[in-house]
């Protein structure tokens, strides 16, 4: 078997050479060689952090892998405060944190005239910084006052490119088509997009994997997360099988290889699933953490998946973790505002 993007990602890969690439676990060493030399390239050895602020469990969405989903009636629920999320924020910049990223199930209480003036005085505070928002899907409308407010980077994930399977893990008033226009217009308003999917979701497939790949190589993404599969104990999903530590770790290294500008994060699901998952998540090509800046109280109800990681440490103590951890594999973490290097626009 030839495959293009060994020894050299000159030649695009088709369909069945990339299905190849992410069924057999033959080449993965030299894959994530290939992967790491090529992040040297575009970003060094510089790892950014991103601080994640989670401002509410509420969610009006019943996606059925997902832990803060509505039906799950056993969940206490919890939104912060302005002042909790400025807080978290105040913290975060005196650890060096550029990039605040604040996520929440989709939250009625979430709505523009809460969120436009918070992200004002967000900007205001911190000019230096990213904001990120993190809200799932909204209107056009909303997107652009959001970004006039001054957002500049949005976070949402296509979960998965192929409509059938997307169906199968989605309540039926959800789409893959209202998710990709969602990303499109994130994108045409400026916004400097992330977007993902799960590994070793329920039904998956190669062939979704694929079509995965493919949508976001026409989307061009700034970020592109993905972490695995973990099953939540009260969702309809409990006796399904988490996904593969070693595919996630191999579609990074294809992700880094196809995408080498992208800010590729090793997710706190990676390190869940296996307690090196970060630091071989950086091997493979990932140059990016996300520790969590939410108040302690608060952070075993951000629970979309079982057993996550660093619910009990506070922001310091993840920060430091995460120095020792980052330079164990011979990278550092930065303070630095973490921009996409290069990126086509919409
Ligand atoms: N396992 C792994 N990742 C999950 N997410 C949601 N539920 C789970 C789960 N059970 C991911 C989704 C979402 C992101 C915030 O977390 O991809 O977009
Ligand atoms: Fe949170 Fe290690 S990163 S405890």
């Amino acid at each position: 078997m030839s495959l293009p993007i060994l020894p050299s990602c000159s030649v695009v890969p088709s369909d069945e050479e990339l299905a190849a690439l992410l069924e057999t676990n033959r080449y993965d060493r030299e894959l994530y060689r290939l992967a790491d030399a090529r992040r040297k390239e575009y970003y060094g050895t510089d790892v950014y952090l991103r601080g994640l602020i989670e401002v509410s469990n509420f969610c009006k969405n019943d996606c059925l892998y997902c832990g803060i989903r509505r039906s799950n009636r056993q969940l206490e629920r919890y939104r912060l405060s302005d002042e909790q999320i400025l807080q978290c924020c105040e913290t975060g910049y005196a650890l060096g944190y550029r990039t605040f990223v604040m996520q929440g199930g989709e939250d009625a209480a979430f709505s523009d005239d809460r969120l436009v003036p918070l992200v004002v005085q967000i900007r205001r505070r911190y000019p230096d910084c990213a904001i990120t928002l993190s809200f799932g899907e909204r209107s056009r409308e909303s997107y652009q006052k959001l970004y006039d407010a001054g957002a500049n980077r949005y976070l949402l994930r296509h979960e998965t490119a192929d409509a059938e399977h997307y169906a199968k893990l989605h309540p039926p008033e959800m789409s893959s088509a209202n998710r990709k226009e969602c990303l499109w217009n994130l994108k045409r308003i400026g916004y400097q997009v992330g977007s993902g999917f799960m590994v070793g979701s329920p039904f998956q497939t190669t062939q979704c994997l694929v079509k995965d790949i493919r949508f976001l190589q026409e989307l061009q993404p700034a970020m592109i997360g993905i972490g695995p599969f973990i099953a939540h104990h009260q969702t309809p999903f409990v006796r399904h099988p988490n996904g593969d530590f070693i595919l996630t770790l191999r579609i990074i290294a294809v992700l880094r290889l196809l995408f080498p500008y992208a800010l590729i994060p090793a997710t706190t699901a990676l390190g869940t699933i296996d307690p090196q998952g970060r630091e071989m998540g950086l091997r493979a090509g990932a140059n990016v953490v996300m520790p969590n800046l939410s108040p302690l109280e608060v952070r075993t109800k951000y629970a979309l998946y079982d057993n996550k990681i660093c619910t009990g440490e506070e922001a310091a103590e993840c920060r430091n973790c995460l120095t020792v951890r980052v330079e164990s594999v011979g990278y550092q973490l930065v303070t630095d505002i973490g921009n996409v290097k290069k990126i086509k626009t919409a």
